[in-house]
């Protein structure tokens, strides 16, 4: 199991924001949201429909939250994969009252016909609802209090046009400042009672890939061992061993992030290689390949996608040792659209 997976959110409930001012970072979609949470209030009306996607770990789940309870509304919690039945979807919406936040994580996983019922729940407040079958078939409107749909995705490419444009807010969250980070990692010490040294705090957050839920897994993991060797505090250099147990280097790329790097430049020579391809060679799924490392690979310059496949950038041939001359001939060739849009 990855470090990075999101396996382990729910031990620590207690370290998620839980409104605008607690949510460090990402000031641009937190001051529109903020602005459109205000608005909807004082227009007493449900606020529109929001999507909101990034990389896996960034905060997307937490800002439904807190949307929900700036807005005052209850949330309901569901996922793509979960609604598989139109009559499950009707069973969730009609448990919404009046403004409620109706959450739907993974969103880009939802089946068509589901996603055809959500169309008009979306826009006219309206259901249809089949009942029996053959020919004593009816269909019947029924009519839904007006709610807000917050969907989040690690992937809007693959969100159909017709779901994505009934969406009136759509924010994407990037990745954080190490900055951020380390004013995260602090908080986070804060509410676990534990006392971090601003230098260490720091050496954690440049080693989190951008993305807080790493910077709070770290913490736990730094916890233990300072728990464990009987320190005080987390200094620096209790921070650094613990990293170096964990096997985290200097950038913050776990085992799985070099074997990816390692594997593309040795054994498929920079690439292009196809991601079902490098996902064999690593025994891991592509799908966890293509939402949790490469948004990351690509942000920090090793990967490039093209319509062939993965390359090694010069960054990566530099990082394995390889000569990064090599990869001079082999980029300019293709462009760098992604392969999947
Ligand atoms: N801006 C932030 N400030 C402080 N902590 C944050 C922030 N964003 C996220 N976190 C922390 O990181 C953890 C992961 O965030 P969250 O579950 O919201 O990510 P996500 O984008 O929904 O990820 P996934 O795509 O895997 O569902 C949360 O438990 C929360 O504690
Ligand atoms: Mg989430």
């Amino acid at each position: 199991m990855s470090f990075y997976r999101a396996d382990d959110d729910s031990l620590d409930p207690a370290l998620r924001p839980q409104t605008f001012d607690d949510y460090t970072g990402q000031s641009g979609v937190k001051e529109r949201l903020r602005v459109a949470v205000r608005a909807a209030r004082m227009r007493g009306d449900n606020l529109d429909h929001v999507l909101m996607s990034g990389p896996p770990g960034l905060g997307k789940t937490t800002m439904a939250h807190i949307i929900a309870a700036e807005l005052g509304v209850n949330l309901h919690s569901t996922s793509g994969p979960a609604i598989d039945k139109k009559g499950e979807l009707a069973a969730l919406l009609t448990q919404v009252t009046e403004g409620d936040v109706l959450f739907i994580d993974e969103i880009h996983r939802l089946s068509a016909s589901v996603e055809e019922n959500l169309y008009p729940a979306m826009e006219d407040f309206q259901l249809d609802i089949f009942l029996g079958e053959g020919p004593h078939a009816r269909n019947i409107k029924l009519s839904l209090p007006r709610f807000t749909l917050v969907g989040a995705t690690t992937r809007t490419g693959l969100l159909t046009a017709p779901l994505r444009a009934r969406f009136g807010i759509l924010e994407r969250l990037e990745y954080y400042e190490a900055e951020q980070l380390s004013a995260i990692i602090l908080r986070s010490a804060g509410l676990l009672g534990i006392t971090v040294a601003d230098d260490a705090a720091h050496e954690m957050a440049r080693r989190s890939r951008g993305t807080p839920r790493t910077a709070n897994r770290l913490l736990r993991r730094v916890r233990d061992y300072m728990q464990v060797e009987g320190c005080e505090i987390v200094d620096i250099e209790l921070a650094r061993h613990a990293m170096k147990q964990l096997d985290i280097d200097d950038r913050g790329f776990d085992r799985m992030d070099r074997s990816y790097i390692e594997s593309l430049v040795h054994k498929f020579d920079g690439g292009p290689v196809g991601v079902e391809t490098l996902a064999a060679a690593l025994g891991e799924s592509s799908h966890t390949l293509e939402d949790v490392y490469e948004p990351y690979l690509l942000q920090e310059g090793f990967i490039q996608r093209t319509p062939r496949g993965r390359v090694a950038t010069a960054t990566a041939l530099r990082y394995v040792g390889a000569d990064p001359g090599r990869s001079a001939g082999i980029l300019p060739l293709f462009d760098e659209e992604d392969e999947r849009p």
